[in-house]
């Protein structure tokens, strides 16, 4: 190789290495100047031409204008690249609007609404109509026409939201099977899922607000083999074919005689027994109850003008949040209002 050529060689092999390393348009052009502008290297080579002996010259011009070529079409591509490059920098700061976003959380409906739907859609399928009743009740619909005598505990302020003498927030959905009674003859067949309010102390099973589902059933010949079929169908319903349930008798002022439905403890699945203690969630019984239940008692009857001789009734009330919590084996009844984000989203 003539000494021209080397020199050609090493310069290449610079610029080439210079190229990589700018960064930037103006770099490239710095590097444009020292290779190829008037006093740059490429000019200091050319010079040279002139000490080799003249049939040497044409040739080695020739190998320095295709060194030059190829050193432009370099710079060329180089340029476009470095370009590229701050385009994809800049739009990185920029808001592509027309860029799909992540996917939208779509949520899940809470536990005890979507317990309400199930034990709605169980009743509506067997003839029942859904009806809502106010929270805001008379004394008379929640107590006295159900049989709850003025000096029955469950009437003192103690347990309950009064906001005047005769008005308070009614203690539990019952009173809605007096209203729909003295709207309608018999037969009547109702579900009342709502709201109620009591002045519980706030524990593991207790809140001072909270949902129960009302149920009514009254005509001729009504018994409670019914209530039993009906409410044991609503319970596979919502817990499977296999829940364990059992009816406990009791007593309530306006059924007689009464039941207290109960299903296996959630916590600990009827053994009484959590983590070496007594279960938290039902008191060590193994059980939790859902609501109480029982034959319309003849004064409730009688109250809202029916003929107890004539006809016959069953109801029950059932705690929706209960219902919740054994559906979903939740042993905290306060994870409700809670309001964690994903509470119930992980249940769905
Ligand atoms: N009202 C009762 C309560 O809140 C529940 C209840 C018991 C409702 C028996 C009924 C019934 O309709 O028959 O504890």
């Amino acid at each position: 190789m003539s000494e021209l050529e080397a020199n050609l060689a090493s310069l290449t092999a610079r610029f080439e290495r210079a190229v990589a390393d700018a960064p930037d348009a103006r770099a490239l052009d710095e590097v444009r100047v020292a290779f190829l502008g008037r006093s740059g290297e490429v000019t200091g080579v050319r010079r040279s031409i002139g000490t080799l002996p003249p049939p040497e010259r044409p040739g080695a011009g020739k190998v320095i204008n295709a060194a030059v070529e190829s050193m432009e079409a370099q710079l060329t591509d180089a340029l476009a690249r470095v370009e590229r490059a701050a385009l994809e920098r800049s739009l990185g700061d920029t808001i592509d609007v027309t860029f799909p976003g992540p996917p939208a959380r779509l949520g899940a409906l809470h536990p005890v609404r979507q317990v309400a739907i199930d034990v709605a859609r169980y009743f509506t399928r067997h003839g029942f109509a859904v009806v809502l009743g106010p929270e805001i009740e008379t004394d008379a619909n929640n107590f006295d026409a159900l049989n709850i005598p003025p000096d029955h505990p469950a009437r003192e302020g103690l347990d309950s939201f009064y906001l005047r003498p005769d008005r308070l927030l009614r203690t539990h959905t019952s009173p809605m099977q007096v209203r729909s009674m003295r709207r309608h003859g018999p037969p009547i067949a109702i579900i009342v899922p709502g709201k109620a309010y009591r002045r519980d102390a706030v524990d593991a099973r207790h809140l001072y607000m909270f949902h129960q589902v009302e149920g009514l059933m009254v005509g001729h010949g009504v018994h409670f083999g019914h209530l039993k079929g009906v409410l044991v169908g609503m319970c596979r319903e919502l817990f499977g074919a296999d829940a364990d349930v059992r009816f406990r008798p009791s007593f309530f002022p306006f059924t007689e005689p009464s039941a207290e439905i109960d299903v296996k403890c959630p916590a600990c699945h009827g053994t009484g027994m959590q983590d070496g203690l007594q279960c938290r969630t039902c008191g060590g019984s193994g059980w939790i109850e859902i609501g109480g239940s029982g034959m319309v008692h003849p004064n409730v009857l009688r109250s809202v003008g029916y003929d107890p001789d004539a006809v016959s009734g069953w109801a029950f009330g059932c705690g929706l949040e209960r219902i919740a919590m054994k559906r979903y084996d939740i042993d905290d009844i306060r994870a409700f209002v809670e309001n964690v984000p994903g509470f119930a989203e992980g249940l769905a």
